[in-house]
């Protein structure tokens, strides 16, 4: 399998319970590389355009508004497959349907609050590495 990177975000809710800790220590064990990261809280403009592919689904104000409620944290992370691993390590986007042991289903409490995004495809994660780091960061 081909080294790949993703972008990961600690979402809000994760963040203002203190959860960010616990779930970079979950991203190491699980064997990621950690590439670049920071603490940051996005405008209403920038998660709009951030989640720009969900600009048509019903839940888009709901979800930018959370996105913009508090701060996050993100990550650049590198890994042997790393999209797919990354989305694995996750869970499934509800929390009552992700896997036992998964970020979503033991620390997410809802499909709104479910603790952290993750790039689903190559084109997407290049877009979203580079929607949060430049490329001196990126080395
Ligand atoms: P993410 O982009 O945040 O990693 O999540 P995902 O790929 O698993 O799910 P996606 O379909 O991309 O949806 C983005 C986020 O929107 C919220 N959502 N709410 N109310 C709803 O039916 C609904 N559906 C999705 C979730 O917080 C999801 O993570
Ligand atoms: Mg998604």
């Amino acid at each position: 399998m081909a080294m790949e990177r993703t972008l990961a975000i600690v979402k809000p809710d994760a963040f203002g319970r203190g959860l960010s800790g616990e779930i970079v220590s979950r991203i190491q064990k699980a064997g990621f590389q950690v590439v670049a990261i920071k603490s940051l809280r996005l405008t209403k403009k920038e998660a709009e355009g951030f989640y720009a592919v969900h600009a048509a689904r019903p839940f888009f104000g709901e979800l930018t508004e959370f996105m913009s409620s508090g701060k996050v944290v993100v990550l650049a992370l590198e890994a042997e497959g790393a999209i797919l691993k990354w989305r694995d390590t996750m869970g499934a986007t509800d929390p009552a349907k992700a896997a036992p042991g998964t970020i979503r289903r033991d620390l997410g409490t809802s499909i709104g609050s479910n603790c952290t995004h993750g790039s689903d495809a190559p084109e997407t994660a290049a877009f979203e590495l580079g929607y949060f780091f430049a490329g001196y960061e990126l080395i």
